[in-house]
């Protein structure tokens, strides 16, 4: 198992490019099951959850891979679709492979994927997403630990979401791409990853109004066509590295993300106390004052995204003041909270809302990660601590950053992964 040792003190300095964002692809490689012929997708991370997919997709019937003659681009057929069912052992491993429902039931009428069950960071029920296909005319049930979806055609029609689901959006409206007639979905999600998704399948041939906002119209088609696509940059991954030159006291410029699309992160690191400028898809920060204090609640887009809630933290733990961090999201998402009390962090958590005391400093401690945004919160703080931190467990890390230790070894951090 790989560990990752960071020794602290190091101002990060210097320019960095994003990977692609992990949550679009995964939607896009989902969606790709809706199309006739071949999707090709450019700008793929190369990470354990895009493989995890990838196996999930071929074991449909698709043929997924990455292209040998081109390192971030993966291609998949979904015209031969053999077996409606995503199986337990690979579901289990990653929850996003519940994407794959919508297309399978647009597609072949049928679909058994295993009911992803909750993970680390909360009990993340499905029942949005049923909801959403049962207003398609999909019959819907539980069979054994596998939702079994079944219908003679998709008609569109009304759905409204009781909570705000970006995955629960994203598996509806892929669904909708292929039902006879609109579906309007309310109370949508609004998250860029779910505007991502609406452009691919607009581009595949569905007809998609108002995503970006929470009240989205889909009208379907009888077939749609595979796209070329290119994956927009990872803004959580942008957001990560902006708050670790920030607890660095550095000057980076992070190149590759829509800035619109983590407006809020930049916001509040301003409110820290932040300079940060914005061109093109070019984030540029300096930030060689003091830390201040703040509030922060997070909250559905155009809030402050939950994935950012530990790496924000792990900055506030060295601020000059107080701050009061409440988590709205997801129930229990602050298992970095005892890892960074070992590392000296004052923080004390009641129900929602952490109470963040800052410390002049953090000492280095072998720490464990536990959730893979956690375990970046770990690493923002590792890279501010006095002397030295070991994150165990960095499998977590590497679900959702593409090689993270190189890119702030780039930047000036000294950080090494071991065997
Ligand atoms: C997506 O998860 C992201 N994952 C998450 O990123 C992200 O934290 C989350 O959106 C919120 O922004 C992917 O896109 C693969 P939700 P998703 O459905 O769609 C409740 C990361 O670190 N809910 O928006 O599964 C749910 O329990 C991951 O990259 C229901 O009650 O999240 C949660 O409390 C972590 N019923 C809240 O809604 C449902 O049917 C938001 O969940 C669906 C969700």
């Amino acid at each position: 198992m790989d560990r990752i040792v960071v020794t602290g003190g190091a101002r990060l300095e210097g320019d960095v490019r994003v990977s692609g964002s992990k949550n679009s692809t995964l939607a896009l490689m989902a969606a790709a099951l809706l199309a006739e012929g071949e999707t090709v997708l450019h700008g793929v991370p190369k990470l354990q959850d895009v493989e995890t997919m990838l196996q999930i997709l071929n074991a449909l019937g698709a043929s997924a891979a990455f292209d040998p003659s081109q390192p971030d681009t993966v291609r998949i057929r979904g015209d031969a679709l053999s077996r409606p069912e995503a199986p337990y052992d690979l579901v289990r491993k990653m929850r996003a492979s519940f994407l794959v429902l919508g297309p399978l039931v647009g597609r072949f009428g049928f679909a058994r994927v295993s009911e992803p069950g909750g993970c680390a960071i909360g009990v993340r029920p499905v029942d949005q997403h049923l909801k959403g296909l049962a207003a398609l005319g999909a019959k819907v049930r539980l069979d054994h630990g596998y939702v079994e979806a079944s219908t003679s055609g998709l008609k569109g029609g009304r759905v409204a979401f009781d909570v705000n689901t970006v995955n629960g959006t994203q598996n509806v409206m892929m669904a909708a791409s292929l039902a006879e007639g609109e579906t309007v979905i309310e109370h949508a999600a609004r998250e860029p990853e779910v505007i991502e998704l609406a452009t691919a399948l607009a581009h595949m041939g569905a007809e998609i109004h108002g995503a970006g906002t929470d009240r989205i119209s889909v009208v379907g088609s009888k077939q749609l066509q595979g796209i070329t696509h290119r994956v927009s940059g990872d803004r959580i991954e942008a957001g990560t590295l902006l708050a670790a030159a920030v607890i660095t006291r550095g000057d980076i410029r992070v190149q590759g993300v829509d800035p619109v699309a983590i407006d809020a992160t930049l916001q509040k690191l301003r409110e820290v106390g932040a300079e940060i400028s914005v061109e093109g898809d070019t984030v540029h920060l300096c930030a060689d004052g003091p830390i201040e204090g703040v509030r922060v609640v997070t909250g559905p887009y155009p809030g402050f995204a939950t994935d950012m809630q530990a790496q924000i933290m792990a900055v506030l733990s060295v601020a000059g003041g107080s701050s009061i961090v409440t988590e709205t999201i997801f129930e229990n998402r602050f298992m970095h909270v005892p890892e960074l009390r070992r590392m000296g962090a004052d923080i004390t958590v009641t129900g929602p809302t952490a109470h963040v005391r800052g410390v002049p400093k953090l000492m280095g401690a072998p720490v464990m990660a536990t959730d893979l945004r956690a375990s970046a919160g770990l690493l923002v703080a590792a890279l501010a601590a006095r002397g030295e931190t070991t994150v165990n467990r960095v499998y977590h890390i590497d679900r959702g950053y593409v090689r993270i230790e190189e890119k702030l070894r780039s930047l000036g951090a000294s950080v090494r992964r071991e065997r």
